[in-house]
Formats: C-alpha cells, sequence, structure tokens
C-alpha cells in the first residue's frame, strides 16, 4: 500500500511537472486528489489494516496528498504569472505612437452667417428674440397689415396646417410678438433669425424651406436714415468695404416707404451670372418704415412713435460671402461641400 501511494506520489509530481497549462494542472487535482482519485482509493482499502498500521497509513496518504496538492499549487502560480507575461507581451500599447485623427465637425456656413450677423447687432444694442415656425395665420399676416384675402398674401405661398395655422412664411411675424410684448412701450431693437417656409420649386436661388433675418427698431423720431445707415453698416462689416449696395422702392404691407437692398453680386464681379440672374445685383433683403397699422395693431401710438424693419435672407448672404453658387449646397449637406468651410475657423 506504502508502495502504491509513493508510486502514485511520483505519477503526479511528474505530471504536474509536464503541465504547461492550467487546465491540465486542473484535471490533474481532480484525477489524483478528487473524491473518485486512486488516493482515495487506498484511503477506502485501510480498513483492511491492523489498528497499528492505520493511523500510519492515513499520516502517509495526508503527507502525500499535501506534497501533490502544494505542488499543484506552486505550478499554478508559475503557469498563472506566464499567463500574464504572455498576455502583456501581446496587448503591449506603444505610448509613444501619434494618435490617430479624429474628423473635427465645424459650424454649418448658414451658421456661421447668422452669429456674425447676431455679433455685429448685439454690438449695437439689439437683442435676439425668437418666435415659433408653427404660426397663427394673425401673426404671420394679419398683425402686419395683411388682412384674409389681401392680394399681397400671394406673394408668400404658404403651407398651411389648419385654415389658421401654418409655418411660418417669413421672420416677420416676431416684429407682431414682440411689439405687443411691449405693450406701446418703447424703443424697441431686435434681431430674430430663423426658418422660414415657402411653397416655391427648388431651383439654385429658391428653397422650399430657408433662413431671415429679421430687424426691429422702435423709438421715437425713427427715420429711413436710420435704416440706411444700419444696413450700411451690416454690408461693409459682412461682405467687406469693397462690395455696394443699393436701395430700390419696392412693396411690402408691413412698411411704408418700402425699399429693397441690393448687394454688387461677388461671384461675376458685378457683370452678371445664374445666381445673380444676369443683373450684378443680388437682392439680399427688404425692409422699410413699419407701417402705422401695424404699430397700433401691436399696441403702440404711431403718433409718438415710428419704427424700421428689415429681414435679411441667410442663404442669399452666405452665397455671395463664400462665392456659392447654388442654394441647395447648403441643404444637401455633401460633406465634402461642409468641410471647404473648415478654413474660415476663427
Ligand atoms: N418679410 C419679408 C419677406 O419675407 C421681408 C421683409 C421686408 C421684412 C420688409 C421686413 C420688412 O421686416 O420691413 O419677404
Amino acid at each position: 500500500m506504502q508502495e502504491r501511494l509513493q508510486e502514485l506520489q511520483a505519477e503526479a509530481l511528474q505530471k504536474v511537472a509536464e503541465a504547461s497549462e492550467l487546465k491540465e494542472l486542473n484535471d490533474i487535482r481532480v484525477a489524483y486528489l478528487g473524491k473518485k482519485g486512486p488516493i482515495t482509493e487506498v484511503l477506502r482499502g485501510m480498513g483492511k489494516l491492523s489498528a497499528e498500521e492505520r493511523p500510519k497509513m492515513g499520516a502517509l496518504v495526508n503527507v502525500v496528498r499535501e506534497e501533490i496538492a502544494s505542488k499543484i499549487e506552486e505550478k499554478q502560480q508559475v503557469l498563472e504569472e506566464t499567463a500574464v507575461h504572455a498576455k502583456l507581451a501581446v496587448e503591449k500599447i506603444d505610448v509613444t505612437l501619434p494618435g490617430r485623427p479624429v474628423n473635427k465637425g465645424n459650424h454649418h456656413p448658414l451658421t456661421r452667417v447668422i452669429e456674425e450677423v447676431e455679433d455685429l447687432f448685439i454690438g449695437m444694442g439689439y437683442t435676439v428674440a425668437e418666435g415659433p415656425e408653427v404660426e397663427t395665420d394673425f401673426y404671420n399676416f394679419e398683425a402686419l397689415n395683411l388682412p384674409k384675402s389681401h392680394p399681397a398674401r400671394d406673394m408668400q405661398d404658404s403651407f398651411y396646417i389648419t385654415e389658421e395655422t401654418l409655418m411660418r412664411t417669413h421672420t416677420s411675424p416676431v416684429q407682431a410678438r414682440t411689439m405687443e410684448k411691449h405693450k406701446g412701450q418703447g424703443p424697441v431693437k431686435i434681431i430674430c433669425p430663423g426658418k422660414v417656409y415657402r411653397r416655391d420649386n427648388d431651383d439654385a436661388t429658391h428653397s422650399h424651406q430657408f433662413m431671415q433675418i429679421e430687424g426691429l427698431v422702435i423709438d421715437e423720431n425713427i427715420s429711413m436714415s436710420d435704416l440706411k445707415g444700419t444696413l450700411e453698416v451690416f454690408a461693409k462689416q459682412v461682405f467687406g468695404k469693397e462690395r455696394e449696395i443699393r436701395l430700390r422702392p419696392s412693396f411690402f404691407p408691413f412698411t411704408e416707404p418700402s425699399v429693397e437692398i441690393d448687394i454688387s453680386c461677388k461671384i461675376c464681379g458685378g457683370k452678371g451670372c445664374s445666381v445673380c440672374k444676369g443683373t450684378g445685383w443680388i437682392e439680399v433683403l427688404g425692409g422699410g418704415i413699419v407701417h402705422p397699422n401695424v404699430l397700433e395693431m401691436a399696441g403702440f401710438d404711431s403718433k409718438k412713435y415710428s419704427g424700421f424693419a428689415f429681414g435679411i435672407g441667410v442663404e442669399r448672404i452666405a452665397m455671395l460671402k463664400y462665392g456659392v453658387d447654388d442654394i441647395r449646397h447648403f441643404y444637401t449637406n455633401d460633406v465634402r461641400f461642409l468641410t471647404q468651410f473648415n478654413r474660415h475657423e476663427s
């Protein structure tokens, strides 16, 4: 029996020494020390021994088991360490390698224009106002001196949601909303950038959804020269000193008199191209002196107060400023187009 134990010990230790994987080691543990293993078998045979021999043999069995267990333990540590080293070797990270470049986004050209215009007007004491894109017929038209069935409504073909609500066709309703909030008390000095919607067919210069920046100033003694001076500052700031502007008489129901302001075409230098439709000029905004009806409807005394208003077409500005020949580029969002504006980052 003693011999058998020694044999088993030698055999087990040999296998432990040869084991090269943790799993193998575990198999050896189960095979030799497990309940169904040969050592347990030896223990079972102890009943046949004499009372003197039994404790000796019991002690020997324990020694053998401990020896095997401790060798397995030792080997396990060695194998675990080797495994960690192997893993570290494979997963080695060279922290000195240069990083992979991450594609960086940048502001959309229309956002840039809006922010530049906002900065300019904020610098002149204006605040930025907002209004809803889903607007009521009242604010979009009636409060702006465009009663129902007024023929000038045709100038702005709309997307109606119900009889009384529509996607706003311009940012001008924010004028009426802001005046209402001021409850007849001047001064008012706001700009309002935002999206507007028209039932237009999309082409190089038209889009069914585009952006405007509305401006409104109300105070005592405001005149056309205030409007002209303000827009001159705007044009020179946004387009540079070399750009020219011209004022043409026009008609808007909410202003009287009304003007349209054109800026000389930067793309063709005034010679005529597809963007300026051969005229050398691009209309960038409409404006005028706020109609007394509009002031009165919003609760302002038109004898005491007067004002000017204007609406800027953001896409036109961006097209001129960046030399873009088709308004649709702003909305198709081709990254090859958009990343060209990275270099304008300041
Ligand atoms: N709302 C006009 C449009 O979309 C633009 C405009 C013209 C706005 C004259 C104004 C204005 O505030 O005074 O065509």
